[in-house]
């Protein structure tokens, strides 16, 4: 399927897809969160893929947030009864059980802040800059910020950053836990799609059960993430692939996955 805003190539086991409005620093309006919703399904969908990669084109910006002239002259009652922002927590992450990484290559800011954040982890270029400027505008994070960025840096960072719209560059995000890792721009997309690679290595059961028992940390008691854990290994153990990779260990090759 060819779309308008966003790029969608396949290398290998790696779904590669990024956000193409550099025109508008890659602002998120309708049409791109359509657009992912559709890809981020295929990904899903498609036994052959193993994780995915968002990035946004252009050296500038991975996304300056949501498109902010799409939202001007919008009634309230609209964003209201449309449930405006909703779709990216119920279609998008919510469906999305494969991992996914967003390599943030220049502005993520608002939405493109909360963007980053939903995906698995981040990896940023040195020149990436992090913000939810949303007050300067009138308004706050509205697609998970306050949330999200509070769960990653803690409340002191989180509030600061809300409240006065400041950006945190690369080495803070990395030194807050904000991303797992920054390199150079020009590494940038090389280093995140062979990450994911590696990713697409590991048995595909496993890989889904390590994502559900790590994001169940933020869902749930400690006593409840402990059992949610134990159950979810449980059932890896019943795996094919959990045959396989102890088999292969013990017999030093490398396993041959199943996904199931
Ligand atoms: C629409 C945007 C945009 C956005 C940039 N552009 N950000 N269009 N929505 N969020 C457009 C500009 O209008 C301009 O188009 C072009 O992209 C280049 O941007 P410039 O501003 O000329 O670039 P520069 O001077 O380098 O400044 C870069 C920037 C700035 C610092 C990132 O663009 C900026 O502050 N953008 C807005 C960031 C922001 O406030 N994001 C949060 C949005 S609200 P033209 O055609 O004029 O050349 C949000 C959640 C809302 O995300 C939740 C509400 C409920």
């Amino acid at each position: 399927m060819s779309y308008e805003t966003i790029l969608v190539e396949t290398r290998g086991a790696v779904t590669l897809i990024t956000l193409n409005r550099p025109q508008a620093l890659n602002a998120l309006n309708s049409k791109v969160l359509a657009e992912l919703i559709d890809a981020f399904a295929a990904y899903e969908a498609d036994h052959t893929q193993l994780c995915a990669v968002l990035t946004g084109s252009g050296e500038k910006a991975f996304a300056a947030g949501a498109d902010i002239k799409e939202m001007a002259d919008k009634p309230a009652v609209d964003f209201y009864l449309e449930d405006h922002f909703s779709g990216w927590q119920s279609d998008l992450v919510k469906r999305t059980r494969k991992p996914w990484i967003a390599a943030v290559n220049g502005f993520a800011l608002g939405g493109g802040c909360e963007l980053a954040m939903m995906a698995d982890f981040i990896i940023a270029a040195d020149s990436a800059k992090f913000g939810q400027p949303e007050i300067k505008l009138g308004v706050a994070p509205g697609m998970g910020g306050s949330q999200r960025l509070t769960r990653a840096v803690g409340k002191a960072k989180a509030m600061e950053m809300c409240l006065t719209g400041r950006m945190m560059d690369a080495g803070e995000a990395e030194r807050s836990s904000l991303v797992a890792r920054v390199v150079p721009l020009a590494d940038l997309l090389e280093d995140a799609l062979k990450t994911a690679e590696t990713i697409a290595s590991m048995p595909p059961m496993a890989a889904i059960a390590n994502k559900e028992m790590v994001n169940a940390a933020y869902e749930t008691t400690l006593e409840q993430g402990l059992l949610f854990e134990r159950r979810l290994f449980q059932v890896l153990a019943a795996s094919e692939d959990k045959a396989e990779g102890m088999k292969a260990f013990v017999e030093k090759r490398p396993g041959v996955w199943k996904g199931r």
